[in-house]
Protein backbone atom coordinates (compact mmCIF):
# COMPACT_ATOMS: atom_id res chain seq x y z
CA UNK A 1 0.00 0.00 0.00
CA UNK A 2 1.23 3.77 -0.67
CA UNK A 3 1.40 5.83 1.84
CA UNK A 4 1.96 9.80 2.05
CA UNK A 5 5.11 9.73 4.89
CA UNK A 6 3.62 12.48 6.32
CA UNK A 7 2.89 10.89 9.62
CA UNK A 8 4.19 13.00 12.00
CA UNK A 9 4.88 16.31 10.21
CA UNK A 10 2.08 17.87 7.95
CA UNK A 11 3.34 20.92 6.84
CA UNK A 12 5.98 20.62 4.19
CA UNK A 13 9.44 22.06 4.06
CA UNK A 14 8.92 26.25 2.91
CA UNK A 15 12.46 25.52 0.95
CA UNK A 16 10.83 22.23 -0.99
CA UNK A 17 7.26 23.99 -1.67
CA UNK A 18 9.25 26.84 -3.43
CA UNK A 19 11.12 25.04 -5.10
CA UNK A 20 7.79 23.11 -6.58
CA UNK A 21 6.12 26.15 -7.31
CA UNK A 22 9.63 27.58 -9.16
CA UNK A 23 9.12 24.12 -11.55
CA UNK A 24 5.67 25.30 -12.27
CA UNK A 25 6.24 28.92 -13.10
CA UNK A 26 9.21 27.28 -15.74
CA UNK A 27 7.25 25.17 -17.23
CA UNK A 28 4.50 27.46 -17.37
CA UNK A 29 7.04 29.87 -19.00
CA UNK A 30 8.01 27.68 -21.74
CA UNK A 31 4.78 26.40 -22.12
CA UNK A 32 3.93 29.95 -23.40
CA UNK A 33 6.82 30.68 -25.17
CA UNK A 34 6.17 27.48 -27.43
CA UNK A 35 2.82 28.26 -28.05
CA UNK A 36 3.73 32.18 -29.30
CA UNK A 37 5.79 30.76 -31.32
CA UNK A 38 3.77 28.14 -32.74
CA UNK A 39 1.07 31.03 -33.69
CA UNK A 40 3.89 33.12 -34.98
CA UNK A 41 2.68 35.93 -32.19
CA UNK A 42 3.75 38.64 -32.61
CA UNK A 43 3.72 39.99 -35.90
CA UNK A 44 6.41 41.37 -37.34
CA UNK A 45 4.87 44.78 -37.27
CA UNK A 46 4.80 44.80 -33.47
CA UNK A 47 7.74 46.77 -31.39
CA UNK A 48 8.40 46.70 -27.67
CA UNK A 49 10.20 50.34 -27.49
CA UNK A 50 12.29 49.00 -25.42
CA UNK A 51 15.93 47.71 -24.80
CA UNK A 52 15.67 43.63 -25.56
CA UNK A 53 17.27 42.91 -21.69
CA UNK A 54 14.53 45.13 -20.16
CA UNK A 55 11.48 42.50 -19.96
CA UNK A 56 13.90 39.55 -19.29
CA UNK A 57 15.21 42.01 -15.83
CA UNK A 58 11.36 42.27 -14.99
CA UNK A 59 11.22 38.30 -15.37
CA UNK A 60 14.38 37.50 -13.18
CA UNK A 61 12.79 40.40 -10.41
CA UNK A 62 9.41 38.30 -10.45
CA UNK A 63 10.75 35.25 -10.08
CA UNK A 64 12.82 36.10 -6.93
CA UNK A 65 9.82 38.10 -5.88
CA UNK A 66 7.48 34.37 -6.49
CA UNK A 67 9.85 32.71 -4.61
CA UNK A 68 9.94 34.84 -1.70
CA UNK A 69 6.15 34.74 -1.44
CA UNK A 70 6.52 31.04 -1.34
CA UNK A 71 8.79 30.99 1.42
CA UNK A 72 6.73 33.62 3.20
CA UNK A 73 3.40 31.49 2.56
CA UNK A 74 5.22 28.19 3.08
CA UNK A 75 6.44 28.72 6.18
CA UNK A 76 2.59 30.14 7.66
CA UNK A 77 4.17 33.81 7.97
CA UNK A 78 1.33 35.66 6.21
CA UNK A 79 -0.08 35.99 9.36
CA UNK A 80 2.17 37.21 11.31
CA UNK A 81 1.96 40.77 10.56
CA UNK A 82 -1.00 42.17 9.79
CA UNK A 83 0.02 45.99 9.51
CA UNK A 84 0.86 47.74 6.22
CA UNK A 85 2.73 49.91 5.67
CA UNK A 86 4.98 49.16 8.25
CA UNK A 87 5.99 45.88 9.80
CA UNK A 88 4.76 44.99 13.44
CA UNK A 89 5.00 48.77 13.74
CA UNK A 90 8.37 49.20 11.95
CA UNK A 91 9.53 49.93 8.69
CA UNK A 92 12.30 48.08 9.01
CA UNK A 93 12.20 44.66 11.71
CA UNK A 94 14.62 44.93 14.16
CA UNK A 95 14.64 41.25 14.68
CA UNK A 96 14.75 40.92 10.88
CA UNK A 97 17.57 38.83 10.02
CA UNK A 98 18.50 37.89 13.62
CA UNK A 99 18.86 33.87 12.92
CA UNK A 100 22.11 32.04 12.62
CA UNK A 101 22.76 30.83 9.97
CA UNK A 102 21.90 33.61 7.77
CA UNK A 103 19.99 31.11 5.29
CA UNK A 104 17.28 30.38 8.19
CA UNK A 105 15.82 33.62 7.74
CA UNK A 106 14.50 33.24 4.45
CA UNK A 107 12.90 30.29 5.48
CA UNK A 108 11.95 30.89 9.25
CA UNK A 109 12.02 34.59 10.22
CA UNK A 110 8.53 35.75 9.56
CA UNK A 111 9.70 39.43 10.01
CA UNK A 112 12.76 39.09 7.22
CA UNK A 113 10.26 37.19 5.11
CA UNK A 114 7.78 39.99 5.32
CA UNK A 115 10.24 42.34 4.75
CA UNK A 116 12.15 41.05 1.98
CA UNK A 117 8.40 40.11 -0.13
CA UNK A 118 7.10 43.49 0.31
CA UNK A 119 10.16 45.62 -0.90
CA UNK A 120 10.67 43.47 -3.20
CA UNK A 121 6.97 43.67 -4.43
CA UNK A 122 7.59 47.63 -4.77
CA UNK A 123 10.18 47.40 -6.87
CA UNK A 124 9.01 44.77 -8.83
CA UNK A 125 6.06 47.07 -9.25
CA UNK A 126 8.11 50.28 -10.29
CA UNK A 127 10.18 48.11 -12.78
CA UNK A 128 6.69 47.33 -14.08
CA UNK A 129 5.70 50.53 -14.35
CA UNK A 130 8.51 52.59 -16.18
CA UNK A 131 8.48 49.25 -18.49
CA UNK A 132 4.37 49.80 -19.38
CA UNK A 133 5.19 53.69 -19.83
CA UNK A 134 7.99 53.75 -22.25
CA UNK A 135 6.49 50.89 -24.03
CA UNK A 136 3.21 52.83 -24.33
CA UNK A 137 4.95 55.71 -25.54
CA UNK A 138 7.88 53.99 -27.97
CA UNK A 139 5.83 50.68 -28.58
CA UNK A 140 4.29 49.92 -31.32
CA UNK A 141 0.91 47.11 -32.26
CA UNK A 142 0.45 44.44 -29.83
CA UNK A 143 2.83 44.78 -27.88
CA UNK A 144 1.62 47.82 -26.13
CA UNK A 145 -0.80 46.07 -25.05
CA UNK A 146 1.25 43.49 -23.37
CA UNK A 147 3.07 46.00 -21.76
CA UNK A 148 -0.21 47.75 -20.31
CA UNK A 149 -0.69 44.63 -19.03
CA UNK A 150 2.39 44.12 -17.13
CA UNK A 151 1.69 47.73 -15.80
CA UNK A 152 -2.03 47.09 -14.46
CA UNK A 153 -1.24 43.54 -13.36
CA UNK A 154 1.53 44.99 -11.11
CA UNK A 155 -0.26 47.53 -9.33
CA UNK A 156 -3.34 45.36 -8.73
CA UNK A 157 -0.69 42.50 -7.35
CA UNK A 158 0.68 44.85 -5.14
CA UNK A 159 -3.06 45.99 -4.11
CA UNK A 160 -3.82 42.42 -3.58
CA UNK A 161 -0.64 42.02 -1.40
CA UNK A 162 -1.77 44.95 1.19
CA UNK A 163 -4.92 43.29 1.44
CA UNK A 164 -3.97 39.86 1.84
CA UNK A 165 -1.69 41.46 4.84
CA UNK A 166 -4.80 43.55 6.05
CA UNK A 167 -6.99 40.76 6.11
CA UNK A 168 -4.71 38.41 7.92
CA UNK A 169 -3.56 35.93 4.91
CA UNK A 170 -7.63 34.57 4.28
CA UNK A 171 -7.48 31.46 1.91
CA UNK A 172 -9.40 33.21 -1.32
CA UNK A 173 -7.21 36.76 -1.28
CA UNK A 174 -4.07 34.56 -0.53
CA UNK A 175 -5.14 32.23 -3.84
CA UNK A 176 -5.95 35.11 -6.17
CA UNK A 177 -2.43 36.74 -5.15
CA UNK A 178 -0.69 33.58 -6.16
CA UNK A 179 -3.02 33.74 -9.36
CA UNK A 180 -2.02 37.20 -9.81
CA UNK A 181 1.65 36.30 -9.71
CA UNK A 182 0.94 33.82 -12.54
CA UNK A 183 -0.70 36.69 -14.79
CA UNK A 184 1.87 39.31 -14.40
CA UNK A 185 4.49 35.64 -14.61
CA UNK A 186 3.05 35.58 -18.26
CA UNK A 187 2.72 39.54 -19.01
CA UNK A 188 6.34 39.89 -18.32
CA UNK A 189 7.41 36.46 -21.02
CA UNK A 190 5.02 37.89 -23.47
CA UNK A 191 7.21 41.67 -23.63
CA UNK A 192 10.04 39.24 -23.27
CA UNK A 193 8.75 37.41 -26.46
CA UNK A 194 8.23 40.46 -28.69
CA UNK A 195 11.77 41.90 -27.57
CA UNK A 196 13.26 38.41 -28.61
CA UNK A 197 12.81 38.86 -32.17
C1 LIG B 1 4.06 42.71 -7.06
C2 LIG B 1 4.55 41.58 -7.00
C3 LIG B 1 4.17 40.43 -6.09
C4 LIG B 1 4.20 39.13 -6.49
C5 LIG B 1 4.59 38.60 -7.86
C6 LIG B 1 3.79 38.33 -5.34
C7 LIG B 1 3.72 36.96 -5.34
C8 LIG B 1 3.40 36.16 -4.25
C9 LIG B 1 3.36 34.72 -4.25
C10 LIG B 1 3.65 33.83 -5.46
C11 LIG B 1 3.00 34.33 -3.01
C12 LIG B 1 2.86 32.87 -2.54
C13 LIG B 1 1.41 32.47 -2.61
C14 LIG B 1 1.21 31.05 -2.18
O1 LIG B 1 2.05 30.21 -2.46
O2 LIG B 1 0.17 30.80 -1.56
C15 LIG B 1 2.81 35.50 -2.20
C16 LIG B 1 2.41 35.49 -0.88
C17 LIG B 1 2.15 36.64 -0.14
N1 LIG B 1 2.29 37.93 -0.55
FE1 LIG B 1 2.92 38.55 -2.39
N2 LIG B 1 3.52 39.16 -4.27
C18 LIG B 1 3.74 40.45 -4.68
C19 LIG B 1 3.61 41.59 -3.89
C20 LIG B 1 3.19 41.60 -2.55
C21 LIG B 1 3.07 42.79 -1.75
C22 LIG B 1 3.43 44.22 -2.21
C23 LIG B 1 2.60 42.38 -0.52
C24 LIG B 1 2.27 43.18 0.70
C25 LIG B 1 2.53 44.45 0.90
C26 LIG B 1 2.43 40.93 -0.56
C27 LIG B 1 1.97 40.14 0.48
C28 LIG B 1 1.93 38.76 0.48
C29 LIG B 1 1.53 37.96 1.63
C30 LIG B 1 1.06 38.45 2.97
C31 LIG B 1 1.66 36.61 1.23
C32 LIG B 1 1.35 35.37 2.07
C33 LIG B 1 -0.06 34.90 1.78
C34 LIG B 1 -0.37 33.60 2.52
O3 LIG B 1 -0.16 33.55 3.73
O4 LIG B 1 -0.81 32.64 1.85
N3 LIG B 1 2.81 40.50 -1.81
N4 LIG B 1 3.06 36.62 -2.99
Amino acid sequence: MVTSGLFDRLDVSPFRLAIHLAMAFVILALSLWVALGAFAWPKQSSKLGLPRWAPFVLMALVFVQIMFGALLAGSDGGPAYADWPKIGGEWIPSTAFGLEPLWHNFTEDHATQHLLHRSMGYLVAMVALLIALVGLIRGQGAARWAVLAVGVVAMGQVALGIHTVLLVSPFWPSLLHQLGAAILWMAALVCARVAWR
